[in-house]
């Protein structure tokens, strides 16, 4: 079955890709409003999209009655900064209580009980039970129709928890140690990052082609 994507309602559209395009990594992102107010929500229209220099990029979707900003993406616009938290297993229920829809004078961090700790170059605090948190500063916002706002954002700071951190001088971690989580099809859906497998990249091997020919 074929599906055209252009003649479909938002809403079949939404399901098509997310429940086809996983698993996703969850942003757990802090941003602060003008006034000051803390605000963090899980988002995994997410996921890095370069490193020189690093960037992360955000689909933000328009409240769908209102049609207006989320709080994150009217904080991101009018700061510039925010803090992308990654999801470990042990704050899943945390992270999800930050999905409802609080008014913009709830901070979620006191809704949920999320312990922050401060961050060294942006204002947002970063969330500290984080395995990995990254202070980002907007690159660009761009409303590519109606009803969604893309962010492109620059990593400014990692902090990377000292447990998941293997080898500090070639820089590798544990990972799997991190239990990360993201999200997977349809609502309410997501998946552990422990069932990964190791393979190579392979080099080009011309003697490929040369079997396919001989074999035609
Ligand atoms: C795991 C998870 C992932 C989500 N991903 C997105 C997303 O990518 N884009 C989006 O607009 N909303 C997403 N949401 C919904 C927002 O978190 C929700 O609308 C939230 O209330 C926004 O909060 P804010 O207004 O404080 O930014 C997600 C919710 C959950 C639980």
């Amino acid at each position: 079955m074929q599906f055209d994507m252009r003649a479909l309602p938002m809403v079949t559209r939404y399901k098509i890709v997310n429940s086809t395009i996983t698993p996703r990594p969850i942003a757990w992102i802090t941003s602060q409003s003008a006034e000051g107010i803390v605000n963090a929500a899980p988002y995994s229209f997410f996921n890095c999209v370069g490193t020189e220099p690093p960037l992360v990029a955000l689909g933000l979707l328009k409240e769908p009655v209102s049609r207006g900003l989320k709080n994150t993406a009217s904080n991101i616009i009018a700061t510039g900064e925010f803090v992308v938290n990654l999801v470990c297993e042990a704050d899943a229920e945390r992270m999800n209580l930050c999905s409802v829809d609080a008014p913009a004078d709830v901070s979620e961090i006191d809704y949920a009980g999320i312990q922050t700790a401060p961050s060294e170059l942006v204002a947002p605090p970063r969330i500290a039970t984080s395995p990995v948190s990254f202070e980002c500063r907007k690159v660009a916002a761009m409303d590519i129709g109606a009803m969604q706002t893309v962010v492109i954002g620059e990593i400014l700071m990692a902090h990377i928890r000292d447990e998941f951190i293997t080898d500090r001088e070639r820089v590798y971690f544990d990972t799997p140690a991190m239990k990360l989580i993201g999200r997977t099809h349809g609502s309410g859906w997501y998946v552990r990052n422990g069932d990964s497998f190791q393979m190579d990249r392979p080099r080009y091997d011309p003697s490929r082609m040369a079997k396919d020919r001989a074999a035609e």
